[in-house]
């Protein structure tokens, strides 16, 4: 949600930043904007609406600053206009500032300011930031004091560097309340560049003389591997001759960058018109990665002593374990639900799902042997590390086995995720780009698979032959996502041209494949801005069959298994209502072919492997509904990649 990126060292910063802004162009895209320190002055452009728009404005400029911020909005507070758009400078325009994330206690900061004269040129929380700096460091000049007569109330040993711009900074985030990630530069301090985090991603980067920050790697891995990961109530000096950590109380810091193991590559599309289309296509390696990751190869019946699976998580987060609670957001909430079927009908543990944003305002009674899991791919949604957070001080206390109970699966095991929970699965999917989240689905799948494993046979309730057959299944999988890719992409282009005009889709399923209706149904939304709703084909009958008409086509997953007959017949009662029927299912199930108009056929597979294939062709129908509509499938209206607010 934002993206911030900034530079300082011996080139010109405004390529780079604009490169970074195109990498973290996914975090937000309602305005962009860039502030640079030029001829002893704040050089600052800004422009409504997508990056293109604020490249255009640039275009021809010749712009030879070695130090600037720039921001790409999703907006929170005010419009997305230019004149809320960031960075946002001080009355002086001596100081730009850019932030992510929100101030909560901006308003009363408003007022305090606007009562010493402060004329506000923004509807923004942000706008408060760069004129508390300036008032900073005009006091700790002195200038206000002697203006004044007054003396400060600034206690002395907290002053680092009387007249720096990073202690006025440090001394205005103490006075911030919310969670926010900012970068600062100022024209009276060309050779610095400060950041700060609270709850709020950034990370630095590291080069020869040069350093970076952003709030995701991408806007960095072109230019360095070796990056340092802010953590909450820290802020950083960086100079053309190094980086400098505190802590918000002013305590310097010794930290060592690490090296990504990413390389930039990952971040291109690489031929593919879309980053969506492109991450479609990954994953049957993404599969194939947890396998390797997780699954023991040569795990045999024979073994039935040993879990084929190398989690490396402690046994006492199994021991005694008598209810898992979930909690998620978004399509990660619709793994949850697959991981909740196969916790509970693998490993026999009662499961509960919850919408992390519910969740946190009103959370189930805790018992001691609950484990809480917050499945995150971005690792910074904010409703889920705030019920997590919740779910950390609920349990502060008691002993350490109960503190312990907590899990996350995600795909960024370095986010504030993996600072908050003691133990994570990292999903190993790779970064993703596209808005609508896909391959990183189906990797949380592949971590929900091996923790029901784990601890189904940890529990010894699940048969050694049920077990192998599992195991052989779960291997077939990459090769059986491939088949559908290729011998489906292009049929589900051409049903695509039928569906352009379309204004509502229903899509239903039982068991285990009722969350990937869900999730159909979510994909078809985000991306097309078709009115999508997923059912568990059962409840049509109860209220939503009401809905159909010819207009309205319905999609259904159909996997041999134990609802198999009945989702047929649930699809026969919405083709008694019109409907058009198009069936994920296997082609030859003749039942199912007479059932429905159009089938997407899928390989005969194991229902309870099921989802993993049968969402490859429902993320392909949102895809190419989308570009046959002409929209922007990377990067839908009103959408961010990480919703790092609440
Ligand atoms: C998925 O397509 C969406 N963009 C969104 O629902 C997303 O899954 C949700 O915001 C949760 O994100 P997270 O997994 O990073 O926590």
């Amino acid at each position: 949600m934002c993206g911030i990126v900034g530079y300082i060292g011996t080139q010109a910063a405004s390529g780079i930043l604009l490169e970074g802004l195109r990498k973290l162009e996914y975090r937000g895209y309602d305005s962009a904007g860039i502030a640079t320190v030029l001829e002893g002055k704040i050089h600052c452009v800004r422009a409504k609406g997508k990056l293109h728009n604020l490249e255009s404005k640039l275009a021809g400029e010749e712009n030879p600053a070695r130090i600037g911020i720039a921001h790409t909005r999703w907006a929170t507070h005010g419009k997305p206009e230019e004149y809320n758009a960031h960075p946002h400078t001080d009355t002086a325009n001596r100081i730009a500032v850019i932030q992510n994330g929100i101030i909560e206690n901006y308003r009363e900061l408003r007022d305090e300011l606007k009562a010493r004269g402060v004329e506000f040129r923004s509807d923004t929380d942000t706008e408060v930031i760069p004129h508390l700096i300036a008032e900073a460091v005009a006091e700790l000049s002195g200038q206000r004091l002697a203006a004044s007569g007054q003396q400060s109330n600034i206690p002395s040993a907290l002053i680092l560097h009387p007249s720096s711009l990073l202690e006025a900074v440090r001394l205005v985030v103490n006075r911030l309340e919310g969670a926010f990630a900012i970068a600062v530069i100022s024209a009276d301090y060309p050779d610095e560049l400060i950041v700060a985090r609270q709850q709020a991603p950034v990370v630095i980067g590291f080069g020869q003389g040069e350093f970076y920050c952003a709030s995701d790697t991408p806007a960095i891995v072109p230019y360095t591997r070796a990056v340092l990961t802010l953590d909450n109530g820290e802020l950083a000096r960086m100079t053309p001759l190094g980086v400098e950590v505190y802590s918000f109380e002013g305590q310097r810091l010794r930290k060592t960058p690490r090296t990504l193991n990413w390389n930039p590559v990952m971040v291109e599309k690489q031929g593919f018109k879309h980053f969506m289309l492109k991450e479609i296509y990954e994953q049957p390696g993404v599969v194939r990665a947890s396998l390797e990751a997780y699954f023991d190869s040569a795990w045999t019946a024979a073994d039935h002593q040993h879990s084929p699976i190398r989690l490396n998580l402690p046994t006492e987060l199994y021991a005694d374990l008598q209810h898992i609670q979930i909690v998620a957001c978004g399509t990660s909430w619709h793994a949850s639900l697959v991981g909740k079927y196969l916790l509970e009908q693998l490993a026999g543990i009662p499961t509960s799902v919850q919408y992390a944003s519910e969740f946190r305002y009103a959370p189930s009674p805790l018992t001691p042997h609950t484990l809480t899991i917050g499945v995150t791919q971005s690792g910074e949604t904010a409703d889920t590390l705030a019920a997590l957070d919740m779910e950390k001080q609920r349990r502060a206390g008691h002993g350490p086995a109960f503190q312990a109970r907590l899990l996350g699966i995600t795909n960024r095991p370095e986010s504030s995720l993996g600072q908050l929970v003691p133990h994570i699965i990292d999903t190993h999917a790779g970064i993703e780009i596209g808005v609508a989240a896909t391959k990183t689905f189906v990797a949380q799948l592949m971590a929900f698979y091996c923790l029901a494993i784990d601890l189904a046979q940890h529990r010894q309730v699940i048969a050694p032959t049920q077990l192998e057959q599992l195991l052989a299944g779960l291997q077939q999988l990459p090769a059986q996502i491939e088949m559908v890719l290729e011998s489906q992409e292009r049929y589900i282009e051409q049903l695509a041209h039928d569906f352009a005009e379309t204004q509502d889709f229903i899509f239903l399923g039982r068991g285990i494949n009722f969350p990937i209706a869900l999730e159909g149904a979510l994909k078809l939304k985000e991306i097309s801005y078709i009115h999508a709703e997923g059912y568990p084909a059962g409840e049509m009958k109860h209220g939503p069959i009401a809905l159909l008409d010819a207009k309205v086509p319905v999609v259904a997953i159909a996997m041999p298994g134990t609802v198999f007959e009945k989702v047929l017949s649930n699809a026969q009662e919405a083709r008694a209502r019109d409907a058009r029927l198009i069936g994920v299912t296997p082609m030859d199930e003749q039942e199912a072919a007479h059932t429905f108009d159009t089938v997407i056929p899928v390989p005969h597979i194991d229902e309870l492997l099921s989802p993993i294939v049968t969402v490859i062709p429902l993320q392909l129908l949102a895809y190419h509904i989308a570009a046959r509509r002409g929209l922007d499938v990377d990067q839908p209206r009103n959408l961010a990649k990480s919703v790092t607010v609440e």
